[in-house]
């Protein structure tokens, strides 16, 4: 028997990067899966693509509903939908600011609080959080991003705090730079993309990008019966880029 058999969880941001690769974890650990993602995932033998977009209320609502009517629970909440914003605060307007925020830190919100009563019903109910090494790092041109996810890792300990005695465990994982199609994306954009991407490396000590597997290793980790013990942790996955 597998460590998530019989359990449900949702993905936000589960069609790409790290969330797509949760997703593959989750399921190869027995685990039926939903992908929530502004993108519709094909659905698949224990897979369910639902589109909502994390900044719809109401769309995340009726996503929500909408798994648990498919598969009659929901145990796991994966919150990872995330972007990215570059600057300094002289950089981004308010507009800007907000919008990143709704996506960032309200959108996990949303759908914690649109899952809860699942949760409640749940024997190995947890949330886990996608934070970013941002949190804590002191990173130039990452005002906004930084902020959203300092945001997401006092949201995760306070929700821990408020949840735990309900029998749900929240927690969050911090990726240093990974190798997903966001850091694609911004590599494109570089003038030389070849240099940025050797100094996206360089500055994780161990030399390189973090996979997606190896976060979601991480978050399947916190998400198990394995961690019924961990509340309110931000577990690094950033080759040591916080603590060396
Ligand atoms: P990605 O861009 O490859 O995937 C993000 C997914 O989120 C996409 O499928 C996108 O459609 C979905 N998404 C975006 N906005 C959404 C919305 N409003 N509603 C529903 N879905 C939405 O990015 P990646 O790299 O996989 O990032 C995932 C998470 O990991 C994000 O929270 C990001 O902040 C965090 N992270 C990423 C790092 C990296 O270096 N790639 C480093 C640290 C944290």
């Amino acid at each position: 028997m597998s460590e998530f058999d019989g359990l449900v969880a949702v993905v936000t941001g589960g069609a790409s990067g790290i969330g797509a690769a949760v997703v593959r974890t989750l399921r190869k650990r027995g685990a039926k899966v939903a992908a929530l993602d502004l993108t519709e995932v094909p659905a698949e033998d224990g897979l369910l693509g639902v589109r909502a977009d994390v900044t719809d209320d109401a769309a995340v609502r009726a996503a929500i509903e909408a798994v648990s009517v498919h598969f009659g629970r929901i145990d796991i909440v994966v919150n990872n939908a995330g972007i990215g914003a570059q600057g300094t605060v002289a950089d981004n307007d308010d507009a800007e600011w907000l919008r990143v925020l709704d996506v960032n830190l309200l959108g996990m919100v949303r759908v914690s609080r649109a899952a809860l009563p699942h949760l409640r019903r749940s024997p190995a109910a947890a949330i886990v959080n996608t934070g970013s090494v941002a949190a804590t790092a002191g990173l130039p041109q990452r005002a906004l991003y930084s902020a959203s996810k300092g945001a997401v890792a006092a949201l995760t300990r306070a929700m821990a705090a408020d949840h735990l005695h309900e029998g749900i465990r929240v927690n969050c994982v911090h990726p240093g730079t990974a190798d997903t199609p966001w850091i694609g994306r911004l590599l494109d954009r570089a003038d030389d993309p070849a240099a940025e991407r050797a100094a996206l490396e360089a500055r994780q000590p161990h030399g390189r990008l973090v996979s997606a597997e190896e976060i979601a290793h991480a978050v399947a980790y916190l998400a198990s019966p394995s961690a019924t013990s961990s509340a309110g942790v931000g577990l690094a996955v950033d080759g040591g880029m916080q603590e060396l």
